[in-house]
């Protein structure tokens, strides 16, 4: 498999090493800044290097691409290489409004070109535990949870910080990941309300730095979920979620779950996780999209589902800005 990339930072690396890991070949990438092009091909190998991503299509040679810039890019991105027939793996969040995560999923279910968002934390060894407890039903019947995407101390900086690159702040960034995880181990319900308040208050940036969104899911579950950059304190790490039910109790990171009334049944995953985002789970993400290109079917961060937790995600910044409940 012959994988173009859109963006050498951060996370383009990261999908890169997990590619490289499973035998995947970084054979293209397009960036604007020749000196990071120019660094991220040879610390991979990459042959091609080009400087937008219309040319790195133009050229061919690529089975699928991996879209690691900025929010503001994933749409335009995404929507080249649909148009070019090229399998997409899109980072979180999907795009910067539900309206842009809107024209990405249906030029994908209208091109019959797949396209995966980059949850990440659905690929998670003990996410996936948790989430079979809660199938298997031992816990009940849940009636709420609570879930972390928060930063201690230290937040990003650059364009994260610019609502025009970014679309949104700490809850785009982090809570999103809260967010779409608690979905995830609820077996992805549909919201049918969300009250909100999102506010900035630790740095003098356009975007959001804390938030606290109450998300009431179709089916009456009510989950609680914090965002946030600098914050003093936080009662997780990132995706850390609890979930409480009429039988029992389950959490991811520490990873546990206890029945009412019982013991704690201890899985055994190590906490705390050096680091926390496992390079393993990196890899069994980009062993899915290598699946999605040969089987043009999405299992795991379906385009259909990411753009929900996009309105969610707007309808959180309107509840916020309103100071009222906003039905979905
Ligand atoms: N799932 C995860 O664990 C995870 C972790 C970090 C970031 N992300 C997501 O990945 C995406 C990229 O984040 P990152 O941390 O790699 O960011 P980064 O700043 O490290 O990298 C961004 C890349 O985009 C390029 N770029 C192209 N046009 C740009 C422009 N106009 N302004 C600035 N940069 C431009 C930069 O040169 C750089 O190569 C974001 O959508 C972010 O939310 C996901």
């Amino acid at each position: 498999m012959r994988l173009g990339f859109s963006g050498t930072g951060y996370i383009a690396k990261i999908h890169a090493d997990a590619a490289q890991a499973i035998g995947a070949r970084v054979a293209s990438v397009a960036n604007h800044r020749p000196e990071s092009r120019a660094a991220f091909a040879e610390r991979f190998a990459v042959d091609r290097t080009f400087e937008n991503v219309p040319d790195l299509l133009a050229a061919g040679g690529i089975d699928g691409l991996v879209v690691c810039t900025p929010n503001a890019l994933h749409a335009p991105d995404t929507l080249a290489a649909l148009a070019a027939g090229i399998p997409v793996l899109v980072e979180k969040p999907m795009a910067r409004t539900a309206v842009e995560a809107q024209t990405m999923h249906d030029a994908s279910v209208a091109s019959v070109v797949p396209l995966m968002v980059a949850h990440c934390w659905r690929f998670d060894a003990e996410a996936l535990w948790l989430r079979d407890e809660v199938r298997a039903g031992r816990l009940g019947r849940i009636i709420r949870t609570k879930g972390y995407g928060v930063h201690v101390d230290w937040g990003p900086k650059g364009w994260f910080t610019q609502s025009a690159l970014a679309g949104g702040g700490a809850l785009a960034d982090m809570g999103i990941h809260a967010l779409d995880t608690v979905r995830f181990l609820l077996g992805d319900p549909l919201p049918e309300r969300v009250y909100a308040a999102v506010g900035t208050y630790y740095r003098e940036i356009d975007v959001d730095d804390t938030g606290v969104i109450v998300v009431t899911w179709q089916g009456g579950i009510t989950s609680v979920i914090e965002s946030g950059w600098f914050q003093p304190q936080a009662d997780g790490p990132e995706a850390a979620t609890q979930l409480y039910g009429t039988e029992g109790y389950g959490r991811l990171y520490p990873t546990s779950r206890k029945a009412s009334g019982g013991e704690l049944v201890d899985p055994g995953f190590v906490f705390p996780r050096k680091p926390h985002c496992l390079p393993e789970m990196y890899q069994a993400q980009m062993r899915a999209f290598l699946e999605v290109i040969r089987t043009g079917r999405v299992e795991e961060g379906r385009s259909d589902v990411s753009l929900v937790n996009a309105r969610i995600v707007d309808a959180t910044y309107t509840s916020s800005q309103r100071g009222e409940v906003v039905h979905l």
